[in-house]
């Protein structure tokens, strides 16, 4: 497979099993971590390239660097982030920043490296990594679902932006899984401690971080991205997650907005 491909968030979880189906497969892959590549372990065939996909100035010169070594780059799938667990009302300006930063602006950062040389080269295909939250606002999840939302609306305005230089723009809508998320979601310290929202805040953790827990694996949605890049014409968003959720993704798109908010509050405990 004569293909280069970066994938941002290599280190863990979908990033680290999409990188590395993809090296089986014989694409040539970079990934990306903010720790130091020789810290990352056990991701064969796969070049690491240290980066926060926060810092813009970084992202260009990642891209630009691996363009200039393999002449091309034909995928990029977008897939850093990290979740925020709290109430809207008590989050701080730093964990709404980190929040929006880290999932829309780095995805932001990185399609917009890759677009001049994707042009240039005729064509490339974008993935962009949204979520179940990118289409419903889930309880406590509120700025993580909007980094999401924000990532949905990005995404269907590049996509029609730029087709016609050849260049496919896709978002996976995963819904739980199992991957490092659960242990890296920051939790606000200010709405564990608020009368107002603690305990409830607390019982809907509980049920979001059973949900992730016994999620599907990560190498299932790995499949899924792989045969997306391989298809001749992939569709715009993909849903991958368990019946259940998939069912909820379509009872949004039909259901009054209200009672869809009460189902959420019931289902989460809030
Ligand atoms: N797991 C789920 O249930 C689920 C569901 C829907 C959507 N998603 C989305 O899937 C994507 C991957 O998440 P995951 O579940 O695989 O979580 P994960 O196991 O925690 O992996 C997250 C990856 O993102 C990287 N990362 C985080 N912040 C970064 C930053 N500022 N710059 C560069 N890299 C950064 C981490 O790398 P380093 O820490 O090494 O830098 C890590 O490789 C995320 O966009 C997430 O929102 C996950």
């Amino acid at each position: 497979m004569d293909k280069t491909v970066l994938v941002t968030g290599a280190s863990s979880g979908f990033g680290r099993s999409i990188a590395s189906l993809l090296a089986q497969r014989g694409y040539r892959v970079y990934g990306t971590s903010r720790r130091d590549p020789a810290e990352v372990e056990g991701c064969k065939g796969v070049q690491f390239i240290q980066l926060d996909v926060r810092d813009s100035a970084a992202v260009k010169d990642a891209v630009a660097d691996i363009v200039e070594r393999e002449g091309r780059l034909d995928v990029v799938i977008n897939n850093a982030g990290m979740g925020i667990g709290g109430s809207l009302e008590l989050a701080t300006d730093d964990e709404i920043a980190l929040q929006m930063d880290t999932n829309f602006g780095g995805c932001v950062n990185v399609c917009r490296a890759v677009l001049a040389p994707m042009r240039r080269q005729g064509g490339g295909i974008i993935v962009n990594l949204s979520s179940i939250g990118g289409v419903m606002g889930l309880p406590y999840q509120g700025y993580y679902s909007a980094s999401k939302f924000a990532i949905e609306g990005f995404s269907e305005a590049l996509a029609a932006e730029v087709a016609s230089f050849g260049i496919k723009v896709v978002m996976v809508e995963p819904g739980d899984f199992a991957t490092g998320f659960t242990a890296s979601r920051k939790c606000s310290k200010a709405t564990m401690d608020s009368e107002a929202y603690g305990e409830s805040f607390r019982r809907s953790l509980t049920i979001i971080e059973q949900e992730e827990n016994g999620g599907l694996p990560p190498e299932r949605l790995a499949r899924k991205v792989v045969k997306i890049i391989e298809c001749r014409r992939p569709h715009m968003r993909y849903v991958v997650a368990n019946t259940e959720q998939r069912l909820s993704v379509l009872l949004k798109k039909i259901l009054p907005g209200r009672l869809f908010v009460k189902i959420l509050r019931n289902y989460y405990k809030v």
